[in-house]
């Protein structure tokens, strides 16, 4: 039996059929809120419940009395209090065909994909967002845009490659000319620009991404806050686009990397931090009270750096925003 949600002191509602979550709901109706992984482990779909009750299974991502929107079914009709939310302006959405201007081996499992729109035509997309390319057999798979919101004529995805995975056979066969068809903006990972928080950035292996499209437009803004990037790989191939950090480093006033290298030769050869990036956070930040993070990576890495940040380093958690690459087919 379908239920009521409305969106707590507004006129707004819209209905949840029997078993879907409060968030599909919501982004079935057109009002999109904060989310990353729909799968209970970013915790950034969590909200209030001002009245109503609601199933979930247990979690200890969310704080007492937040609720994950993504796993959550009503039992009746109900009203919620998510963190953020705006209509969908179905006009923003855009469908291209792009054609394939390089595609590159960036790493031994990394391709960086350089696609071209067609002429005349511009991409609208904040720094942080994501595309979906449109698979043969009718999926999707998620990509974040790599560069920055004004370079608009063109789209730079790094993609990293997934045994069996039906896309990275796909991906390693393209060539200068190809096209492929790709829908943007989705997703609401993007910088929180009117603030002056010191930025902590932690990603792993392609969880870059996004965080370079961030960088990059910081840059372009002249935006002066101070910016650390931890980025974890296995080995130091795996720090697949150094000419970026370097500009930064060159660029970007206040800005410290740490490579965070499972190979201890490698490590110590970069001068880095020999393990994984939760644990590179505790060894190089004492306290987060006041800064912002920005996480991105795989569930396990994103869910681990969220406890070294929240309980362990005092960051308040409305300030760790995250990007959780989940492999196979996207969630439409
Ligand atoms: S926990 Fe709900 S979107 Fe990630």
């Amino acid at each position: 039996m379908a239920h009521e949600i409305r969106i707590a002191g507004t006129d707004v509602h819209f209905a949840c059929a029997a078993g879907q979550n409060i968030l599909d709901a919501a982004l079935k109706a057109g009002i999109e809120m904060p989310y990353s992984c729909r799968k209970g482990v970013c915790g950034n779909c969590a909200g209030a419940l001002a009245a109503g009750e609601v199933e979930c299974p247990p979690t200890d991502v969310a704080e007492p009395g937040q609720h994950l929107y993504c796993q959550c079914r009503p039992l009746g009709d109900i009203e919620i209090v998510p963190a953020a939310w705006h209509r969908i302006d179905p006009a923003a959405r855009k469908i291209f065909t792009a054609r394939v201007y390089r595609n590159t081996l960036a790493a031994g499992d990394v391709s960086v994909l350089q696609l071209r729109l067609p002429a005349g035509r511009r991409a609208k997309f904040r720094a942080g967002q994501y595309l979906q390319v449109a698979l043969p057999d009718g999926s999707r798979r998620s990509y974040s845009m790599a560069n920055p919101p004004h370079e608009s004529d063109t789209l730079q995805l790094h993609i990293r490659h997934v045994a069996g995975g039906q896309f990275t056979q796909i991906v390693t066969q393209l060539k200068a000319g190809d096209l492929l068809q790709v829908e943007l903006p989705y997703g609401n990972f993007e910088l929180r620009e009117e603030s002056s928080a010191p930025m902590l950035c932690v990603v792993g292996g392609t969880g870059f991404s996004p965080v370079k499209s961030l960088l990059d437009d910081l840059l372009k803004k002249e935006i002066k806050r101070p910016v650390t990037l931890i980025w974890g790989a296995r080995n130091r191939g795996g720090l697949y686009l150094m000419a970026a950090v370097e500009r930064w480093r060159k660029l970007l006033p206040g800005f410290n990397f740490i490579p965070a290298i499972e190979d201890a030769g490698d490590a110590q050869a970069l001068g880095g931090f020999h393990g994984r990036v939760d644990d590179a956070v505790r060894a190089h930040c004492s306290s987060l009270a006041g800064h912002e993070v920005y996480c991105c990576g795989a569930p396990a890495m994103v869910s681990a750096v969220r406890k070294a940040c929240v309980p362990e380093r005092g960051l308040d958690p409305h300030h760790f925003f995250s990007d959780v690459f989940v492999p196979g087919p996207a969630a439409r």
